[in-house]
């Protein structure tokens, strides 16, 4: 017989970044099985049933879910997205002490029933959260990931490619640190198309990233969420792409490279705190944190992340 080992994607929250996720899960085949809880079971239900109707459309997925976390078992991936969202004018910061309640309540019960199970925290603030849920979890380390800047990078790819004219997948450029307010470009290896980003052209032949236009597209990309959640209310689609595409890499084990929030051990001098970093995404989930070249103006906005998050996390009694 052949091996029809089914894939299980678990999903807490079925709010706006839970079920983008789900949604673009069921349009990109991500998994053979979306489970989605919510605490609300109302909710919960309807979000299954309105997904589990396309699915004629869409891959063949098995989509069940409802107010009990048992839908979850036995999964292989659990994002977690549950919690009380930015308000306008709000940062990422400011939900910590209702968010780190709720995971440390979650993650004990998600990992009785699914202890092989990667977990990816998406809740805000993610950094925090992700070192809590590591904490609380007292899982295999790789097993418990953020979401972190992932999202912030591909916000900058995309801002440096239509500044370049090019596909953003041929800028290679990443946002390190805090998923917040603090998180920082390492312009110092970023290029386009092999050209460092600095060399790169217009046709014309002049140079178009300068400092003073690297810093600018920089901050749009770090403080982009803040005009998103005044004009519509909540980030969702772009959170909830680079979630699957993160969970296909995991499913897949596609070794994929790309910055996510984990505990760091003695990276840049960092230790026992969770940021953004580089890493290889798989089967394991982190399966290698990727030590990169970071020059003294980057390295110092690492080490102020860290500080930022450090103070957090002391508030919190972490
Ligand atoms: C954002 C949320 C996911 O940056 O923090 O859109």
């Amino acid at each position: 017989m052949p091996n029809l080992r089914t894939t299980k994607l678990g999903i807490i929250g079925a709010g706006a970044v839970g079920t983008s996720l789900a949604y673009a899960a069921l349009i990109r085949g991500a998994a053979d099985e979306l489970a989605i809880y919510d605490l609300n079971p109302a909710r919960a239900e309807a979000q299954v049933l309105d997904l589990a109707h396309g699915t004629p459309f869409a891959h063949r997925t098995k989509v069940t879910g409802g107010g009990d976390l048992s839908f979850l078992a036995a999964s292989d991936v659990i994002v977690v997205t549950a919690g009380a969202a930015q308000l306008p004018g709000q940062s990422r910061l400011d939900l910590v002490n209702t968010n780190a309640e709720i995971i440390r309540d979650l993650m004990p019960r998600l990992v009785k029933q699914s202890p092989d199970a990667i977990y990816m925290i998406v809740t805000n603030p993610v950094d925090v959260l992700t070192e809590v849920a590591a904490d609380v979890a007292g899982l295999r380390r790789g097993q418990v990931i953020g979401s972190g800047t992932t999202l912030d990078t591909s916000r900058l790819r995309w801002l440096v490619a239509e500044a370049a004219g090019v596909a953003p997948r041929d800028v290679h450029s990443m946002i390190l640190g805090e998923h917040g307010d603090s998180a920082f470009p390492l312009w110092s290896n970023a290029t386009i198309g092999g050209s460092p980003i600095r060399e790169w052209a217009d046709e014309s032949g002049t140079k178009i990233f300068d400092d003073a236009k690297l810093d600018e597209l920089a901050n749009q990309a770090v403080l982009s969420a803040y005009s998103i959640i005044a004009g519509k209310g909540a980030t969702n689609y772009a959170i909830g792409l680079a979630c699957v595409r993160l969970v296909e890499a995991i499913l897949r084990d596609e070794h994929m490279v790309t910055p996510v929030s984990t505990v760091l051990r003695d990276y840049e001098g960092l230790d026992g705190i969770a940021l953004s970093v580089p890493c290889v995404i798989g089967a394991g989930g982190v399966q290698r944190v990727l030590r990169v070249p970071m020059n003294q103006t980057e390295h110092d906005a690492f080490h102020r992340s860290g500080s930022a998050l450090r103070a957090v996390l002391e508030e919190i009694g972490q």
